[in-house]
């Protein structure tokens, strides 16, 4: 200490000198005292950044989520248990199976195609078998149709001003890779056991179709009587009898691009080329297309109608115009990158080009939905909360299945910014065909020629910002094709009587479930649902406890930041961590034998949805937030040209 002093502050006279009076003896003691504070001060300053160093280099904090939705379901076992195939994994596998066995180890069904979807709540059926829940009063659930007639009607037609129409089919694009519920029609999809609904004794498929009324304002004027509802189909189809019902999703739960690859191996081997790690491809006008499935030919008459329908790992391919774009950009981003791959390794088989290639799209694929969709559908909250942006921290007793309350639930609560129309704009922005998503229904045919077009405007047109109602269009279908008799399609009734089918709790069990406080009347619900909606819910349900899932969800006011209300986002983030964590080909887990090194972790991350686009299309510019609107006329500068977007894979 005296050093320093001496070295910094040099004192003229010793402190014990005569010369020195009382006072300045004691200005000298706190002048000592006051070095003495600022050397201990330095000191702890320099632990304090010396700790933090350490602390970033040598011990990465793993954050945990704050909130977590926790099971109280008593049957996720059950399937398991009791009807899994036995199945031998190689642990060493570098690649994903087909199916999706064998990513856990500890239990290598888990995720597989063709196993239940989890549940965070058992399911409520009245006969705690099958049949639908009914209210308190022992009344039926209201009419799904009147609800959503009376309840749930587009009044506000606000744009969203700052993402455009591409969200709607990417997030279609990410459930159709983690989910899909067949329904019961076994060779046709509308079975005609439901052209008998009003018979005397109704054939048992009409068990849930949606009665009309004869004065509906779309359907009355055509006569229609029901909307054909079909149940799912359960596990005694693939022989298990569970009980309760219990639906099999028969794509893989991970997101890993089965619906690009299929998630059984006949498909897998039908959509490949085998030559060069490709998939085989349909050449139209010197573009490529996913090939035409020879099974769609669609018979007109004597006649046979060629109409487009797209083969691909997942059969929604076709149902509209956005879904069957990214079937299609996927397919020949798999080409581009196989391709590439191939004039990189000309010593790789096809099965290594066609493996790395695969693994390849599904990481990008994750990529792109947890950096740049999740964001703007759950906003920062959920993301942070959920740590849904966080490094992977693989977790084997972790089941990444998809959620029934999810997928018949929650994640169809984006249905409501599915757009009235699109639009396919030229080169200069200008829209020169328009587009209803119902008519396209299952008939993609104008898609072909028209890929850059339809781009250019799903991009270039406000979303439909999310509110508790369909777009009228997507909810008065009436559909006409030469294989089905005419018929009507309401989207949001099937929505609400989906959740009936699959027995989903009511929305008060799930929104307590979500840390919400628990709602004991109608009035309590009055936190997150305007008192009008109250008021209509009170004439349709017994009890608050009666109202269904998907009503209360859709009625939610917005969380700042999310699209959804709190229970949505709750069960989306949720279902989002689980399929992050739970999933050990994650791209960015670690010391897997699938693992990505570091850089090519690096490579992986600089893809985004537009150097996709860029690489699979002929537009000319895009943006990079490619879910964000820009105004191409102030600011194409935030349109980079496509050439500027490029993929190097250099790492492999
Ligand atoms: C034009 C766009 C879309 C159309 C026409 C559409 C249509 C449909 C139809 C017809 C069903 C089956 C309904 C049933 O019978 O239960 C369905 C299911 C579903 N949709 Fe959409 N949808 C679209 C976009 C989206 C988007 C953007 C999302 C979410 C991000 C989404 C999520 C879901 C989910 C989770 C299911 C259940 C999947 C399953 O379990 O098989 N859909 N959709």
């Amino acid at each position: 200490m005296g050093n320093i002093l001496r070295s910094r502050d040099k004192p003229l006279l010793n402190e014990n000198s005569p010369l020195i009076g009382s006072e300045a003896k004691s200005k000298l003691k706190w002048f000592n005292l006051r070095n003495v504070l600022l050397f201990i001060t330095l000191l702890l300053c320099i632990l304090i950044i010396l700790y933090g160093v350490f602390l970033i280099i040598f011990n990465k904090p793993t954050k945990t989520p704050t909130s977590r939705l926790i099971s109280v379901a008593t049957i996720n076992n059950d399937y398991f248990d009791k009807c899994s195939p036995p199945v031998t994994c190689d642990p060493k596998a570098k690649y994903r199976t087909v199916n999706g066995s064998c990513n856990n180890l500890l239990n290598p069904n888990w995720g597989a195609a063709l196993t239940p979807f989890y549940r965070y709540m058992d399911p409520v059926f009245s006969d705690g078998i099958s049949v639908f829940r009914v209210q308190s009063d022992g009344s039926p659930l209201p009419n799904a149709r009147t609800l959503t007639l009376t309840m749930f009607q587009d009044t506000l037609k606000i744009c969203d001003h700052q993402n455009n129409e591409l969200l709607v089919p990417w997030g279609q694009f990410i459930t159709h890779d983690v989910a899909f519920s067949p329904v019961r029609s076994v060779n046709s999809s509308f079975p005609a056991a439901l052209d008998h609904c009003e018979d005397k004794n109704p054939p048992i498929e009409c068990e849930a179709v949606i009665r009309l009324s004869p004065d509906d304002p779309v359907y009355g004027k055509k006569n229609l009587t029901i909307l054909k509802f079909m149940r799912l189909i359960t596990a005694p189809a693939y022989n298990c009898t569970l009980v309760p019902a219990t639906v099999l999703n028969t794509n893989t739960h991970y997101i890993d691009s089965s619906n690009v690859y299929g998630s059984d191996s006949d498909v897998a081997n039908e959509l490949r080329l085998f030559s060069g790690g490709q998939l085989l491809y349909n050449t139209i006008g010197k573009q490529e297309y996913c090939p035409q499935d020879p099974t769609k030919v669609v018979k007109k008459g004597n006649q046979t109608q060629v109409t487009i329908a797209f083969l691909a790992g997942d059969v929604n391919v076709n149902q509209n115009l956005g879904i069957a774009l990214f079937q299609n950009l996927f397919l020949r981003f798999h080409n581009y990158l196989a391709n590439k791959l191939q004039a990189e390794h000309p010593s790789w088989t096809d099965e290594t080009i066609y493996q790395e290639t695969r693994r390849i799209v599904a990481a990008v694929t994750q990529i792109i939905t947890y950096d740049s969709f999740l964001p703007i559908i759950l906003g920062e909250k959920y993301i942070n909360e959920y740590g849904l942006n966080d490094e992977t921290n693989y977790d084997p007793t972790l089941i990444a299945s998809m959620a029934q309350e999810m997928t018949s639930g929650a994640f169809r609560l984006l249905h409501n910014i599915i757009p009235a129309q699109f639009n396919y704009m030229s080169e200069n922005y200008t829209t020169y065909e328009v587009e209803e998503p119902s008519k396209s229904f299952l008939r993609p045919d104008t898609l072909i020629g028209n890929v850059d077009g339809f781009i250019r405007g799903l991009t270039e047109t406000p979303g439909r910002e999310p509110q508790p109602s369909y777009n009228n269009l997507i909810s008065n279908i009436v559909i006409e094709l030469p294989t089905i008799n005419t018929t009507g399609f309401d989207l949001l009734s099937y929505d609400i009587q989906r959740g009936r089918d699959v027995g989903l709790p009511p929305y008060t069990k799930i929104r307590s479930l979500c840390g919400l406080p628990q709602a004991k009347s109608f009035d309590d619900l009055s936190d997150y649902i305007p008192s009008e909606k109250i008021n209509q819910l009170k004439q349709f349900y017994s009890t608050v406890d009666d109202i269904d899932y998907y009503v209360g969800i859709l009625l939610e006011d917005k969380v700042t930041g999310s699209m959804f209300g709190p229970t949505g986002s709750c069960v989306i983030a949720d279902s989002f961590y689980r399929f992050r964590n739970g999933d050990r080909f994650f791209y960015d887990v670690k010391d897997q034998p699938g693992s990505f090194t570091s850089d090519q972790i690096q490579s992986l991350k600089k893809i985004t949805l537009s150097h996709i686009i860029c690489a699979t299309s002929e537009i000319e510019r895009i943006q990079k937030d490619t879910f964000r609107l820009i105004d191409h006329i102030r600011l194409m500068k935030l349109k980079p040209k496509c050439e500027t977007y490029t993929i190097n894979l250099s790492a492999w």
